[in-house]
C-alpha cells in the first residue's frame, strides 16, 4: 500500500478467547514502548451499552449506532462509559458472550473500524483481537495467530477469574469457550481464522514470558 511505510508499525495478534493474547499483547507493547489496543473490549462495550440502554442484541441498526457513538473514555488502564467505571464489568462471561453476538454484525464491525485505527500512533501499536491481521491492520508489520488448546484456555480463564475473586467452574468455562469459539469461527462476517500472512504461535506449553519473548523475537527479526 502506498504511504504505509510512513505509518507507525503495527503488531497484530489474533486468536481465540482466553488464548493469552491480551496479556501477551500488553507485555509486548510495554517492552517495545508501543501503544496497545484490546479490540475485544470495544465489542464488549457495545454489548454493555446495549444492555444498559435496552437495545436488543439482534437489532443490527441500533447496535451499529451505539458502536459509532460509544460514550467511552480510556483513562490509563481504566475504561469509563457515560463517565462510570466499567473496567471489570465488561470482563464478565455474560458480557463476553453478548460481545460475540454483537460482533457477528457487519454494520457493528464497520462502525468500530475508525475507532480501532485511531489507536495507531507513534512509536507503534500492538493490536489484539480476531481480525487485526485480516481487516483492521492488513498492513501490519508482524501478524501472529496466537492460540492454545481449549483445555489450557479454560484453565487460564479459571485462574484469571479466581484471582479477581469471581466464582467459576472449569467445566462451565470449557463449555462457554467452545460455544464462543464456534460462534466466532462459523460466523459469515470476519470469522476467526489464521490470516494467510500470520505466523502461528501455540502457547499451550509456553509460559507468558516465553510467548512474549517469541513475539518480540519475530518482530525484531523483521525490523532489524
Ligand atoms: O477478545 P475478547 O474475548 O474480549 O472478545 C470478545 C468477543 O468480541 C469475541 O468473542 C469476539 O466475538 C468479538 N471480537 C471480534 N473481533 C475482535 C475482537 C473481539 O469479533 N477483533
Amino acid at each position: 500500500m502506498r504511504g504505509e511505510e510512513n505509518k507507525p508499525p503495527v503488531i497484530a495478534i489474533d486468536g481465540p478467547s482466553a488464548s493469552g493474547k491480551g496479556t501477551v499483547a500488553q507485555r509486548v507493547a510495554c517492552e517495545l514502548g508501543f501503544h496497545c489496543m484490546d479490540s475485544g473490549s470495544l465489542y464488549r462495550l457495545v454489548a454493555l451499552a446495549a444492555q444498559k440502554r435496552g437495545v436488543a442484541l439482534d437489532d443490527e441498526a441500533e447496535l451499529a449506532k451505539l458502536a459509532q457513538h460509544l460514550p467511552v473514555q480510556f483513562q490509563g488502564g481504566e475504561i469509563l462509559m457515560d463517565g462510570i467505571r466499567v473496567t471489570d464489568e465488561i470482563r464478565s462471561e455474560t458480557c463476553a458472550a453478548n460481545a460475540s453476538k454483537v460482533a457477528a454484525f457487519l454494520k457493528v464491525r464497520l462502525a468500530l473500524l475508525k475507532t480501532q485505527r485511531a489507536f495507531r500512533k507513534p512509536p507503534g501499536l500492538v493490536a489484539e483481537g480476531r481480525d487485526m491481521s485480516s481487516t483492521v491492520f492488513p498492513d501490519a508489520k508482524l501478524k501472529v495467530f496466537l492460540t492454545a488448546s481449549t483445555e489450557a484456555r479454560a484453565e487460564r480463564r479459571y485462574k484469571q477469574l479466581m484471582e479477581k475473586g469471581m466464582y467459576a467452574s472449569i467445566s462451565t468455562l470449557l463449555q462457554e469457550i467452545k460455544e464462543r469459539d464456534a460462534r466466532d469461527i462459523e460466523r459469515p462476517v470476519a470469522p476467526l481464522r489464521q490470516d494467510a500472512g500470520a505466523s502461528l504461535l501455540d502457547t499451550t506449553a509456553l509460559s507468558i514470558e516465553e510467548a512474549v519473548a517469541e513475539v518480540i523475537a519475530r518482530y525484531r527479526a523483521l525490523v532489524s
